[in-house]
C-alpha cells in the first residue's frame, strides 16, 4: 500500500497552530490524520453518520463516487462482472491477487469439501414461525455456527484455524441461505451436490425437489454469478463497518459476519432491494401515476423515499447499476419474461433523472434498483432478496475483517458531544 505522510496541514485553534499530517492514498485520496487531535487540543471532530470520516486504511476496494469507478484489488468491476466467476473474485478479494488455474481449482475443491452444515442445525429451523424474515434466521444461523466450532472463537488462535473458518463460511452460507428459502416455502431441505459449481449448487439446494430431476438453467446461473460479483465488496459501507467494529473487539468471525448481516438487512442498505420491488408493485397497483410518487419522494413532510435511488458515495452514477440494468434486459429477454415492474422502473428512472430535485442532489439508481427484478424473474421470493445480497457480500466482509486484524487496528470506539443534563442530585421517590 503506497501512502505518503510528508505533507502537513495547519489549523488555528485557541490561538495555537496545530499541525495535522496529511495522508495520501495510492489513488491520491487525501485525508487529515486527526488521531492525535484530542490529545493535542482537547477537541474531537464531529461527523454524524461518518459522512466525511475515514475509519481505516484499506487496500481491498477503490471507488470514486464522482467518476463512477469501482475496482476490487485494482481490477475494474466491469471486467470482473463480465469475465470472472464468483469464487475467482472471492479468491481475489481475500488474497489480493487473481488465482492461477491450479489455485482456483484447489480453492473450489476446498469449498466443496465444507458445504454440509451440522445436522443439528436443521432442528433450529423448526422453531421459527412460518413468516419469519429470512434475514433474521440467516443472522442467527451464522452466529450459531460459532457454537459448533469453538476453536474459531479466538481470532488470533492460528492461521490454520482462521483459514478453515473462512472456508467454512464461504461454503456453508449458500447451504444455510438455501435452507432458509426451503423453510420459507415449506419444502424439504436439499443436500448440497458437490459436483456442481458454487452457484449451480445453490440453485440446486433452492429449486430442486427430492422427487424430481433438476438441471440448473445456465442463463440463471450466469445472472446470479454476475449479481454476486457486483455485490462482493464496497469498501466501508454500513455492514462492512459493522463487521470491522464488531471484530475490533476481537469477537469471532461468525459473530462479526452475523452482525454484518443484521446491518445489511435495513432498507437504507441492502434491504433496499426488497423495498424497491415492494415500491414498484405498490406503484403498479396504485395505477402507475409516477408524478404522484415522485412528488411524494420530494415532499420533506412525507416519509416516502424513492427506494433504490441515491447513494452516500456515488454522485453521478453507480457503475453496478449500469451493469445490472443491462443484465436485467438481457435476462428477461432470454427467459421470455415480460415483467411490468421493469417498465415502471425504467419510466420512474427517466422521470427522476429529468427532475431538478434528483439532479441537484446527485440522486441516481443504485445497485438495488434493478437487481430485484432479476431475482424475481429467476424465482427468488421478495423476502429472500437481501439474503442474496449477503451471499455476494460475504468475501468483502471477511476481507475487511481480516485486514482490520492484520493492520492491528485498535478497537472501534467513537466519541460524542454530550448534550444532556448537567450534574444534579438524586431526588427521593416521594419528593418527585
Ligand atoms: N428519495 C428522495 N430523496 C432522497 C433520496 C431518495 N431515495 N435519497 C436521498 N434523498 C435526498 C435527501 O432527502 C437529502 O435531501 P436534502 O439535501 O434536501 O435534505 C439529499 O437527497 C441527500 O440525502 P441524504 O439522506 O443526506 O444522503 P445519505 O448519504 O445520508 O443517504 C441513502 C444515502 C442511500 C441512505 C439515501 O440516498 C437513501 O435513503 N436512498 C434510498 C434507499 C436505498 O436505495 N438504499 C440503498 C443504497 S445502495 C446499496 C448499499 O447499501 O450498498
Amino acid at each position: 500500500m503506497e501512502t505518503k505522510m510528508d505533507e502537513i496541514a495547519r489549523i488555528e485553534l485557541d490561538g495555537k497552530t496545530i499541525e495535522i499530517p496529511i495522508i495520501t492514498g495510492s489513488e491520491n485520496e487525501k485525508a487529515l490524520d486527526i488521531s492525535k487531535l484530542r490529545a493535542q487540543t482537547g477537541y474531537i471532530t464531529l461527523d454524524r453518520g461518518f459522512k466525511n470520516t475515514g475509519s481505516c486504511m484499506s487496500a481491498i476496494t477503490f471507488l470514486d463516487g464522482e467518476k463512477g469507478i469501482l475496482r476490487y484489488r485494482g481490477y475494474p468491476i466491469e471486467q470482473l462482472a463480465e469475465q470472472a466467476s464468483f469464487l475467482e473474485v472471492t479468491y481475489l478479494i481475500l488474497n489480493g491477487e487473481l488465482p492461477t488455474k491450479a489455485e482456483l481449482e484447489s480453492f473450489e475443491s476446498e469449498i466443496d469439501h465444507h458445504t454440509l452444515v451440522h445436522e443439528d442445525m436443521k432442528r433450529f429451523f423448526e422453531a421459527y414461525p412460518a413468516k419469519a424474515h429470512p434475514m433474521g434466521i440467516l443472522a442467527s444461523m451464522i452466529v450459531s455456527m460459532s457454537t459448533f466450532y469453538p476453536e474459531s472463537q479466538d481470532p488470533n488462535r492460528s492461521q490454520e484455524a482462521f483459514q478453515l473458518t473462512i472456508k467454512r463460511l464461504i461454503a456453508k452460507l449458500p447451504t444455510l441461505a438455501a435452507m432458509v428459502y426451503k423453510n420459507a416455502v415449506r419444502h424439504p431441505f436439499m443436500y448440497p451436490k458437490n459436483d456442481l459449481g458454487y452457484i449451480e449448487n445453490f440453485m440446486h439446494m433452492c429449486f430442486a425437489m427430492p422427487t424430481e430431476d433438476y438441471t440448473p438453467n445456465p442463463v440463471i446461473a450466469k445472472a446470479l454469478n454476475k449479481l454476486l460479483i457486483l455485490h462482493a465488496d464496497h469498501e466501508q459501507n454500513c455492514s462492512a463497518s459493522t463487521v470491522r467494529i464488531v471484530g475490533s473487539s476481537q469477537a469471532n468471525l461468525y459473530a462479526s459476519i452475523s452482525a454484518g448481516i443484521s446491518a445489511l438487512w435495513g432498507p437504507l442498505h441492502g434491504g433496499a432491494n426488497q423495498a424497491v420491488i415492494e415500491m414498484l408493485e405498490m406503484i403498479q397497483e396504485d395505477g402507475g401515476d409516477l408524478d404522484k410518487w415522485i412528488a411524494k419522494a420530494k415532499d420533506k413532510e412525507d416519509p416516502f423515499r424513492l427506494m433504490g435511488f441515491g447513494h452516500r458515495v456515488y454522485k453521478n452514477f453507480d457503475p453496478r447499476a449500469t451493469i445490472i440494468k443491462k443484465a436485467c434486459d438481457d435476462i428477461l429477454d432470454q427467459l421470455g419474461i415480460d415483467d411490468p415492474t421493469l417498465d415502471i422502473a425504467k419510466r420512474l428512472e427517466q422521470v427522476a433523472l429529468e427532475d431538478e430535485y434528483f439532479k441537484s442532489r446527485g440522486l441516481y439508481p443504485n445497485v438495488d434498483f434493478y437487481s430485484g427484478i432479476i431475482y424475481r424473474a429467476i424465482g427468488i421470493p421478495t423476502e429472500m432478496f437481501t439474503v442474496m445480497f449477503a451471499l455476494g457480500r460475504l468475501p468483502g466482509w471477511i476481507a475487511q475483517w481480516k485486514e482490520m486484524l492484520d493492520n492491528g487496528d485498535p478497537i472501534g470506539r467513537p466519541r460524542q458531544v454530550y448534550t444532556g443534563e448537567n450534574a444534579r442530585d438524586f431526588v427521593d421517590l416521594d419528593k418527585r
